[in-house]
């Protein structure tokens, strides 16, 4: 993944920004650069290669400067070449570095052709470089002002000019970016992680911040051009991979990551295209008539998830199954049908165990859906997609849970495609969808206090009931799962239509009912269901959609949701469930990131 570092300084400044991307090397990414500013403007060196060759490169051409940027590129548009990578120069004046993705790129290449600019990469990246450059009168700061305001889609930047010396400009909109601050040097980057060792005082920026760093300051203004106060944040420097930042928790810090890892795990193709699986995933999928998915866990919630998207969108029967169940129960393999393993690491060894099994029987055709490239599932399967959640450090899985989901439903929406079951307009619809969800899930995220606020009530519980329907059950069956292994409240999930077939017997005002309410076909079903608990004196926790106008009443509490997200919806509704069973265990005091008895990584069956 993208990573940036930038920085100011009156000492030559490059091994900061080497250290700073191998620091981020971490995340992925396959080419790499570096520019200073020097007498005659910018200049710099770049890689397709490791940090390492990138390095050797600075230190035989002796590239030196106290004024910097660097970046690490995942490639997204436009191949992982030389000329791709970062920094990008316009009219050798200007050197950029970006994260994210801009949408109304090829509007803006075609205007900036008709002023003249020439494009020598293929990355959407470029024409912010033009942009900035045509708009500049003298003033950096106000030129990338004016230019994101025609930007659309995500981003992270950092920028410089041959006639500012000692700034940097960065800016962020749905991707992250934190100043670091110095002793007459100031610093940029993607990550707090990356500036580990030059600094300890960091600004998060927020969404919408543009700043200016130079030798003895940084200025910062919000969206509305206002002057922002922003606090400053000790974080003590962490020799290992991934820092905490402003969280109390790494699952803290993972939930709210989950606009980025999202942002990060969309392909970035502009069509569901089967090359997004692999080599050969076009023959494998025209060949399939069927798809067995063996999980474990919140891995397993996603593949629930799942079965519904594949079989209401695709039309392709889909078959779940816990991969320690699998593995030893005699099953009839079917050869044409594609097992599909999803892990977070991609070493669990049940699910391994379940592909070997399945191999076994005569499956031929496997993929996996994993978030660590390096796995043993992805070199044990025929084809494979990288979920880009990053590191996930508490054991709760949260951020790897949203990304599967993403990589899930983008698998559902290429089979539909292939079996003629998406048009073009339909297929235009959920990329749009796709690329909004990371603005949406911050909408969410932003429920955060309400939640926080019924935690306490649950903190005294000692049981919970978890209710969804349909593609929303699953949803409920994590947020169950959640709950239980951080705080150790018992709770279990149902299908809210089974309630009167057993469980509703447990209801009393004593076990909360958490409900997912999402505003679509089953809804006037799911409001007799929690009649049903009513009845019976429960008390309803509701995360309600806004527009099914369910409100407060009495043993009702309800947070509001934004409007029905469709077919995606799940990846909005298991974020405040997240939240929910993140603050019940902090009020409990439980060891949220290490609960007892759990690992991250489960090698042993
Ligand atoms: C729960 C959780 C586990 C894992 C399960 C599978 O929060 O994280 O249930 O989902 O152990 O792990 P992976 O996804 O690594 O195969």
């Amino acid at each position: 993944m993208c990573g940036i570092v930038g920085a100011v300084a009156q000492r030559n400044i490059v091994s900061v920004l080497i250290e700073g991307l191998r620091r981020l090397e971490y995340r992925g990414y396959d080419s790499c650069g570096v520019a200073v500013l020097g007498a005659r403007g910018p200049s710099r060196a770049r890689s397709v290669a490791r940090v390492a060759d990138l390095e050797g490169q600075v230190r035989d051409g002796h590239l030196e400067g106290v004024t910097g940027i660097a970046h690490t590129r995942w490639a997204t548009h436009g191949a992982p070449v030389t000329d791709n990578a970062h920094p990008i120069f316009s009219r050798d004046a200007l050197a950029l570095v970006h994260n994210g993705i801009i949408e109304n790129y090829e509007t803006l290449r075609e205007m900036l052709r008709g002023k003249g600019y020439e494009f020598v990469s293929q990355t959407d990246t470029e024409v912010i470089a033009h942009l900035i450059h045509s708009l500049y009168r003298g003033d950096l700061f106000a030129a990338v002002r004016e230019a994101i305001a025609q930007l659309h889609g995500a981003y992270a930047i950092a920028v410089l000019h041959k006639d500012q010396p000692h700034t940097v400009v960065g800016a962020r909109q749905g991707s992250p970016l934190v100043v670091g601050l110095g002793d007459g040097e100031n610093f940029l980057a993607s990550d707090a992680l990356a500036l580990a060792g030059s600094t300890e005082r960091f600004i998060f920026l927020e969404e919408g911040d543009v700043c200016e760093l130079s030798l003895d300051g940084v200025r910062i203004v919000d969206r509305q051009g206002e002057a922002a106060q922003r606090e400053v944040r000790q974080v003590a420097a962490y020799g290992g991979a991934v820092e905490l930042g402003p969280y109390r928790h790494f699952m803290q810090k993972e939930i709210f990551e989950q606009p980025r890892a999202i942002t990060d795990t969309i392909p970035q193709a502009d069509a569901f295209d089967a090359s997004i699986f692999g080599e050969g995933a076009g023959q494998v999928f025209a060949d399939i008539d069927s798809l067995l998915i063996l999980a474990c866990g919140t891995s397993y919630y996603s593949g629930l998830t799942a079965k519904y998207w594949l079989e209401s969108l695709a039309k392709i029967p889909t078959q779940v199954e816990i991969a320690s169940e699998y593995r030893y129960r005699e099953s009839v393999p079917n050869p044409k049908s594609l097992v599909v393993v999803i892990s977070q690491s991609g070493e669990t060894a049940d699910t391994l165990a379940a592909l070997k099994h399945a191999q076994e029987l005569g499956h031929k055709h496997t993929l996996a859906i994993c978030n660590v490239g390096t796995s043993a599932m992805v070199r044990q399967t025929e084809l494979s997609f990288l979920t880009h959640a990053g590191r996930e450090i508490g054991v709760a899985s949260t951020k790897a849970f949203t990304t599967q989901l993403v990589a899930l439903f983008t698998l559902a929406a290429t089979l539909a495609k292939l079996r003629g079951r998406l048009n073009d307009e339909q297929e235009a619809g959920y990329l749009k969808q796709l690329r909004h969800l990371p603005a949406a899930l911050n909408s969410v995220l932003a429920l955060e206090p309400q939640i926080i606020a019924w935690s306490e009530e649950f903190s005294r519980k000692e049981h919970a009931l978890f209710l969804g329907r349909g593609l929303h059950y699953p949803i409920a069956l994590e947020g169950a799962l959640k709950l239980k292994e951080i705080s150790y409240i018992h709770a279990e999930a149902y299908p809210a239509g089974e309630l009167k077939h057993g469980p509703l017997a447990l209801v009393t005002e004593a076990m909360p009912v958490v409900t997912v309410a999402p505003n679509d076909a089953l809804l006037e079903k799911l409001k007799s269901n929690m009649q049903e608990v009513r009845a019976r004196g429960g008390e309803l926790y509701v995360f309600a959609d806004t527009d099914t106008k369910i409100v407060n009443g009495e043993g009702l509490h309800v947070i509001r949701m934004p409007e029905h997200y469709g077919l995606l919806s799940p990846i909005l509704h298991v974020v405040p469930l997240q939240l929910l069973a993140y603050h019940t265990a902090c009020a409990r005091g439980t060891d949220v990131d290490k609960p007892r008895n759990l690992a991250k990584s489960v090698t042993v069956e």
